[in-house]
This record gives C-alpha cells, structure tokens and sequence, in this order.
C-alpha cells in the first residue's frame, strides 16, 4: 500500500504528505483490517472527521453534535449490511471477530452490541496512525540532527513514533466518571462528577521525564501516557506503532531528500485530537 502510493506521487516533486500519503494509507489499511469495501473509503474519510467533531465537542455545541449524530447514522445505515452478512457467515475480518469471539457458535452478539465500538475503532484506526506518523515526521524535521540518525538507522523509527506520542500527545484526554467520592492529590472529586485526565499534562510530568518539553528519541525515562491506561487503554496501540513505522521507513527511503517546503508552514491543530492539519514537503 505504502509503496504503490509513494510511486504515485514520486513525480510530483512536492506533496501534502498528510493528505496525500498518511491518510490515505491510514484509511485502506483500517478499511481491509475492518472488511469494508474500497468503495466506501472516502465515506469512511468523512464519516472519522464528523464523528471526531462529536468526540471532542465538550462544550455540547448543537451544530457539531448534529454532525457528528449524522455521520454516526449514517455508518450504523451503511455497517448494518455487512454486520448482518459477517454475523451469518464469520470470516477474518475485524468486524466478524467483535460479532462472534467469545460466542457459542450460530449466536454472534446484536448489531447494536458491536456498533459504538466499531465506530470507536473506526475513529481511532482511520485517523490516528496517518495522524501520528505525520507528527512524527514533523518532529524529526524540526530535530535534524535525529532526522539522521533515523535516516541511518531505520530501527530508531519506533522510539521516533514513541517520543513523538509523548511529545505531541495525539489525544488529550482520558475521560471517566467517578463511581464514588474520591481525593487525588488533596483534591476532592464528588460521585458522579466527570473526570478529564490530561494526557498531554501527565506526558510532560517533570517528576518522570527529564526535560520534558524536549524531543529526544533516545530518551529511556518514564511510561509514554499517549494510549491511556487500565482496562480501557487504547486497543489500537500495536496497530498504530506498526503501521506509522512502515509509512515512515517507506517514504524515508522512497524520497531520501525530501524536506519541508518552506513556502508553506506546518500548522499543528487541536488538542483532544492533535496533529499537523498538512504537512507540505518537497524533493528532488
Ligand atoms: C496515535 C494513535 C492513537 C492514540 C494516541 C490513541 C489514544 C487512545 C486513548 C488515550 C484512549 C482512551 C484510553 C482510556 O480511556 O483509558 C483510546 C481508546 C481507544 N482506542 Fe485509541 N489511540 C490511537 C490509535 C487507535 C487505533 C489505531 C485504534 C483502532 C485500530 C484505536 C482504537 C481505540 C479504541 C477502540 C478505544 C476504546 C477502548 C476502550 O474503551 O476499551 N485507537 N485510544
């Protein structure tokens, strides 16, 4: 996949590596993992976006929610279908494996049993890979002199993708509600109350990383809070270091003078779903 879209754009001379090469790569690999016909991409594309518009609407805007309600319909419309179809006849897919793992055989869980995770799955898996492994190589042009390194030693690219995670912290919360009254650090939280817990804040703790505003992949102190902890932890932690590891060592050596175009500054975006908004580069 990676390499077929590198040779789709190696002529150009200059791309938005996150709209060009990152998401669209990000999106297939979910699509196949799934068992979602290709057709349906660039739905899948538009469906991620207005359903992360819900996710991160804290401040319960009706016009956001709206969106986000109407894109989480219209994938329930259009995964009814498949669920169905995979519920009837298992195979290897991601979505056969939530219906029936677990399960007596001929009695896979409802439709309505497997369809939040499965669009929780499908925020996650479409957009964050694509989303971290352009962070990444944002971090590394601003770093050079790791960008090297990385370039000489493509075993490095995992620690790049970890540091960067910590750094960046692609998602900025980790929401709960408590279940009883409880104090944490001399701050009392009632029963009931909701709960955001700072991901971003807890990756640049100065009591476990050295200098933690700094980028460094070498970096060996601390546990990388990025995929959450506990029982709901991010399923998709291997999926996302995997994935990001082979576009990066893909488009590394593919275009081995590629740089950031200087013409069009990297915006970084958000905070509850944070990344670059594109990532422009050019090369030789
Ligand atoms: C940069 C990549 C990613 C980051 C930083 C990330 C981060 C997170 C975080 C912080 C949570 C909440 C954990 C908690 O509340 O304890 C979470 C949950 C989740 N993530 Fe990810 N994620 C990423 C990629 C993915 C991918 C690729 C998938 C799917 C293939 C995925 C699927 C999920 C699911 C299903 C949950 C809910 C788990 C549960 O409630 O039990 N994520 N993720």
């Amino acid at each position: 996949m990676a390499l077929q879209r590198v040779e789709e754009i190696r002529n150009q001379g200059h791309a938005d590596l996150l709209a060009d090469y990152f998401e669209p790569i990000s999106i297939l690999a979910q699509a196949v993992v799934l068992g979602i016909d290709r057709e349906d991409i660039s739905s899948l594309r538009n469906w991620v976006r207005d359903l992360a518009i819900g996710a991160s609407n804290f401040d319960k805007d009706p016009i956001m929610q709206g969106t986000a309600d109407a894109a989480s319909s219209e994938m329930s419309r259009v995964l009814q279908p498949l669920i169905e179809q995979e519920s009837a006849q298992p195979s290897t897919s991601l979505i056969s494996d939530l219906l029936h793992r677990g399960r007596e055989e001929g009695c896979p869980r409802r439709p309505d049993e497997v369809l939040p995770t499965l669009k929780v799955l499908m925020i996650g898996g479409a957009q964050e890979p694509g989303h971290a492994s352009a962070s990444t190589l944002y971090a590394l042009f601003c770093h050079p002199d790791q960008l090297r390194d990385v370039q000489e030693d493509s075993s490095l690219l995992g620690s790049a993708v970890n540091e960067t995670l910590r750094w960046m912290s692609p998602i900025g919360t980790q929401t709960r509600q408590t279940t009883q009254s409880v104090t944490i650090a001399g701050s009392r939280i009632p029963q009931g109350e909701r709960v955001a817990a700072l991901i971003s804040s807890a990756n640049r703790d100065n009591a476990i990383f050295q200098e933690p505003d700094r980028f460094n992949i070498y970096r060996r102190d601390g546990r990388n809070a990025a995929f959450g902890f506990g029982p709901h932890a991010c399923v998709g932690s291997l999926f996302t270091r995997k994935s990001s590891q082979v576009m990066l060592e893909v488009i590394l050596h593919a275009l081995p003078n590629m740089r950031p175009d200087g013409s069009k500054p990297t915006l970084l975006r958000g905070w509850e779903f944070r990344g670059p908004r594109a990532l422009y580069v050019v090369w030789d």
